[in-house]
């Protein structure tokens, strides 16, 4: 149980006593408080239990307060605030007993979900045969940890990459293998030549138009299941899934299935008519459409749109007027699936925020045709080079996947080389691996996912900062401690003391962590942990800098160590549950 259950447990209890009716107790909720000038911990129930009981608020929580305070008496001093906000100030004991128990718990404090659900998350997704460009770092990043998170808060969770192996980028591969392929290449450097194919194509075809329909000929045939290039394609996407599965093995990512958008094909044809049989969907302009059913408002109804004109509709269409299937056909296609073979009662989709007309209206068919599973686009914004456009190459391109993991364990290497106390080689070189790869991931996640961020080589390998070095310097930091330590000391136990107020604090924050992780489920925020175990970290320097741990003695070096011990778990747990690994040595 975290403090603040504990503390609304109790709260809940004096609010009975104050009269408050059963039903009305499930309200009651008490939270880390904002500013620790006030308290520890908050709630605002008195205000929203009052009018039910038609008492004051201030009188409702003055009530509550003494009865809990006859309950915690000298454990914990509470005050009163505005209209009746009730504030915690806990007793350093309180903290001590609490430490105590996290020190001896494997989960640190995170309870399990009650009621788990099972969850399908949709993430990464790339288009194949294009490489992986530093655009897939956030939904590759974001949804590897959301997946590790969910699992630790005891969700079932189905990780399904639904990559892009069916869209029109084939039909330039296909009529560059057949005119361009240098057999060679592709027997030595299979991925650069496949590259090198596609690019060939798509430029070629961008301004010259025969070409360009001798490429669509080419998927069309392909569509139409053409055996030589039926073939072709199916060793292009084994090509691209070694490829990927690369970047995946560095990245430390899985997934439990690859249904991309080609499984879906089969299923395409009867889908549309199906819904057109069932009046969801109609003809227009020769292309199968769904449009707006009136039932919402206007300005909430995402198959309209507002233009200059007036309102228009803004049909989602289901199928071309060529006859073709599309994007959004596949994605009804793929939660039906999920729903019958998976039974998923939860979709996320982690997915760039361009993205979102889209899925509004793909929701809003789905549930339509009587989905109830809760569908979550959890969108992100983009990655933007230091003059605040998105981040390119100089040659104007999105900078590869590969070249961004590439530079960033560069930097990493050369700051290894200048800080470094490791001498072996091959153990630095296998920091540097590390720390590159962590400082993406932790930059990703440091940020709100809605928002742009700046994409800084140097900030993000720093020791210094908001960093995945900082915290596993931290980490190193707190483990090197028990390095040094001579004797055996017995951790926790009953005498546990916090005297300094550093050791409260870093005690305050290592309770935080069981509330913490849930949090991020709320909103699907990974950035909300990132936060938190750069606070954490920062707590623990503090501490860790005016107050001696090997050269105290007896209680105080014991409780010392047990907050090292602690902080280091906590570190390690969270940082793991970011995606991000630790070094036993830096
Ligand atoms: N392949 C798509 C893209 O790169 C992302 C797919 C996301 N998932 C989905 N079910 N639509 O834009």
């Amino acid at each position: 149980m975290t403090l603040a259950e504990t503390l609304r447990g109790s709260l809940v209890t004096a609010f009975e006593k104050a009269g408050i009716a059963p039903e009305e107790l499930t309200r009651v909720a008490v939270v880390a408080a904002s500013d620790l000038r006030h308290g520890d911990y908050q709630s605002n129930a008195a205000m929203m239990l009052a009018k039910a009981a038609k008492k004051n608020p201030r009188t409702l929580a003055e009530e509550a307060v003494a009865n809990l305070e006859s309950e915690l008496a000298g454990k914990i001093v509470c005050s009163l605030a505005g209209p009746g906000f009730i504030n915690f100030k806990l007793e350093p004991a309180f903290f001590a007993a609490h430490l105590n128990l996290i020190l001896n718990d494997e989960r640190l404090g995170v309870s399990k979900h009650p009621a788990p659900k099972r969850i399908v998350l949709d993430f990464s997704a790339p288009n194949v045969a294009k490489p992986m460009h530093v655009g897939h770092i956030r939904s590759t990043v974001i949804g590897e940890s959301l997946a590790r998170i969910t699992e630790f808060l005891g969700h079932e969770v189905i990780r399904d990459n639904h990559i892009g192996d069916w869209g029109t980028q084939f039909g330039m591969v296909l009529w560059a293998w057949k005119s361009e392929l240098d057999e060679e290449a592709l027997e030595k450097e299979p991925l650069r030549e496949l590259l090198r194919l596609y690019r060939l194509g798509s430029s070629s075809s961008k301004n010259d138009e025969d070409l360009a329909n001798l490429c669509r000929a080419e998927l069309v045939k392909l569509q139409q299941g053409d055996a030589e290039n039926r073939s072709i394609w199916e060793r292009c996407i084994e090509l691209s899934k070694k490829g990927l599965n690369e970047i995946y093995d560095r990245l430390d990512v899985r997934f439990d299935h690859w249904l991309g958008e080609s499984f879906y094909n089969e299923r395409l044809a009867p889908l549309v008519d199906e819904m057109v049989a069932s009046g969801m969907a109609r003809e227009s302009d020769g292309a199968i459409c769904v449009f707006s059913n009136g039932e919402l408002p206007p300005k909430k109804d995402p198959f309209l749109k507002n233009t200059k004109e007036g309102i228009e509709d803004y049909p989602f269409i289901i199928r071309k007027s060529d006859g073709g299937f599309n994007y959004a056909t596949t994605d009804i296609a793929t939660i039906d699936y999920r729903l019958q073979e998976w039974q998923a009662e939860v979709i996320w989709y982690v997915v760039d925020f361009r993205q979102e007309e889209h899925f509004a209206r793909l929701f809003e068919v789905a549930q339509r045709r009587g989905c109830e599973a809760e569908l979550v686009h959890v969108k992100f914004g983009t990655i933007l080079g230091k003059d605040g456009t998105p981040l390119k190459t100089r040659a104007g391109d999105l900078p590869e996947l590969q070249d961004v993991i590439n530079d960033a364990v560069a930097a990493a290497r050369k700051s290894v080389a200048e800080k470094s106390f490791l001498e072996d080689e091959q153990e630095k070189e296998e920091l540097a691996e590390l720390i590159g790869l962590s400082a993406i991931k932790f930059m990703e996640l440091s940020h709100r996912r809605e928002s742009d961020y700046m994409y800084d080589l140097e900030k993000m390998v720093a020791l210094e900062g908001d960093t995945a070095p900082y915290l596993q310097y931290s980490y190193v930091r707190c483990r090197s401690i028990f390095r040094k330590l001579e004797e055996e000391v017995n951790l926790g136990g009953e005498d546990l003391v916090l005297e300094d107020a550093r050791e409260v604090h870093l005690a305050r924050m290592l309770a935080r962590f069981g509330e913490v992780v849930p949090q991020v489920l709320e909103e699907l925020r990974p950035n909300v942990l990132a936060s938190y175990l750069l606070e954490l970290a920062r707590a623990y320097h503090s501490f860790f800098q005016s107050c001696p741990v090997l050269k105290s003695e007896g209680v105080t070096k014991a409780s010392r160590l047990t907050l090292c011990d602690v902080t280091a778990r906590v570190l390690k747990l969270g940082l793991g549950l970011l995606g991000i690994g630790v070094p036993e040595k830096m």
